[in-house]
């Protein structure tokens, strides 16, 4: 097929023993930023993505391009495709996979519960069982959740910290993944890696995240919702800016020992871990917003509250050390400059110039 050629160039290492990497998410904001980081530093990269419709695809298509201009190449497909994942398998050599397709978000869990099952489980499942039997396996590195420590608001989160009690079905199949994946080392000796991001934003982000529909809203004039726990505390969250993150995921899949099992056949203990990557610093969502309303020199309509039951959890908090001793792990990036760089991306990529954010608020005040 006409892919196959594209996909072996794209997926052929620059560098010196450089990574195969196959990314699945490759069109998804965390996913993308990724490819273009291994293919920077020379490693070879092919994407899988199905180009859902949970945010508008048309964001997809744009990093798409993005990523293309840089010759990497996304293979348009499902997770649940097994032929499809063999196929991917038979035609590139892949020394790793940096799994972060899924569907995520957690209030939708309440509107689409089976597509978090689809995604998060079946899916999951199926990448495992096409990895567990190609010769030699390669090294999964893929995406848990903050969402797994549910409900705790001791600080900070450690990666041995109770995770039973999600809040969201989203936690819960991210939660179950975690479980899924210590059966697949278990049996099959897969090198498997799990990252428990937190609240990750930047350009390129995901429109359903809050920081995103905030500076829509706020720009547009219209009102926004700021969450109180029942008890009336601030919630908060550890926003950890994207290049971190990025930074997080090339540092797990270098350190990602290789499986040692092959073909389906267990050889001997694999590496089986989990990682906090966070930025260590919660922020009460209502310090974001008067940072975004200083960046988009626009007063927001602010709403308080109280938080309904709608699987957002009241809380996070990462300790990193574990990621620092084991990948160097270092968050670098504080809320207002990353914000700042979120909020110039945005203006470009929709093309709003700067005075509207004025007109808007002028707009405001005469109204
Ligand atoms: P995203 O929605 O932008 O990216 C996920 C991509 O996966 C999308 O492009 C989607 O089209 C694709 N996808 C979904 N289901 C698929 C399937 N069945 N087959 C093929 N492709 C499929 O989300 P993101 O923010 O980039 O998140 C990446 C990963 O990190 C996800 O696993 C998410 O749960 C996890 N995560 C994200 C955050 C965050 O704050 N962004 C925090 C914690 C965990
Ligand atoms: C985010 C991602 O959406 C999940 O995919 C991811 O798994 C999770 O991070 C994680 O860290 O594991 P969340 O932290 O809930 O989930 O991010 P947002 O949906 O952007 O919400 C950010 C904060 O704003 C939360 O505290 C939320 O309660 C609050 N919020 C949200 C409001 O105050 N008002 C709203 O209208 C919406």
């Amino acid at each position: 097929a006409a892919w196959e050629k594209q996909v072996r160039h794209s997926s052929t290492p620059r560098r010196v023993n450089g990574f195969s990497v196959l990314v699945t998410g490759a069109a998804g904001f965390i996913g993308s930023h990724c490819s273009l980081a291994l293919k920077k530093r020379g490693d070879g990269v092919l994407g899988l993505d199905n180009f859902n419709d949970y945010y508008d695809p048309s964001l997809k298509r744009a990093r798409q391009n993005l990523l293309s201009k840089h010759q990497i190449f996304i293979v348009e497909g499902d997770l649940n495709d097994g032929p499809l994942l063999t196929k991917l398998f038979d035609v590139v050599p892949f020394t790793h996979v940096l799994h972060l397709a899924a569907q995520a978000g957690v209030r939708y869990a309440m509107q689409n519960p089976q597509s978090y099952v689809k995604s998060n489980i079946a899916g999951f499942v199926n990448l495992l069982e096409v990895a567990k039997a190609v010769n030699p396996q390669p090294a999964i590195v893929w995406a848990s959740s903050s969402s797994v420590y549910g409900l705790n608001t001791e600080n900070p989160f450690s990666e041995r910290d109770r995770t039973d009690r999600p809040a969201s079905l989203y936690a819960a199949t991210k939660k179950a993944g975690e479980e899924i994946a210590h059966t697949y080392n278990h049996i099959y000796g897969l090198s498997l890696t799990g990252l428990r991001f937190f609240t990750v934003y930047g350009p390129w982000g995901r429109p359903d995240m809050a920081y995103f529909f905030f500076t829509k809203d706020i720009l547009q004039g219209k009102p926004i919702d700021i969450y109180r726990t029942q008890d009336q505390k601030a919630v908060a969250r550890d926003f950890t800016y994207i290049d971190d993150v990025v930074k997080g995921c090339l540092g797990a899949l270098d350190t990602a020992e290789k499986s040692t099992g092959s073909g389906g056949k267990k050889k001997g203990p694999a590496q089986l871990r989990v990682y906090n990557l966070g930025n260590t610093s919660p922020v009460p969502v209502g310090r974001l917003v008067s940072i975004l309303e200083g960046l988009l020199n626009t007063k927001a309509k602010k709403h308080v509250v109280t938080l309904p039951r709608n699987g957002d959890v009241p809380y996070t908090h990462a300790n990193v050390t574990l990621a620092y001793k084991d990948f160097g792990y270092k968050p670098t990036t504080d809320l207002s400059s990353g914000l700042r760089k979120f909020v110039k991306w945005y203006v470009n990529y929709f093309g709003i110039e700067s005075k509207h954010s004025k007109e808007t608020q002028h707009f405001d005040e005469s109204s």
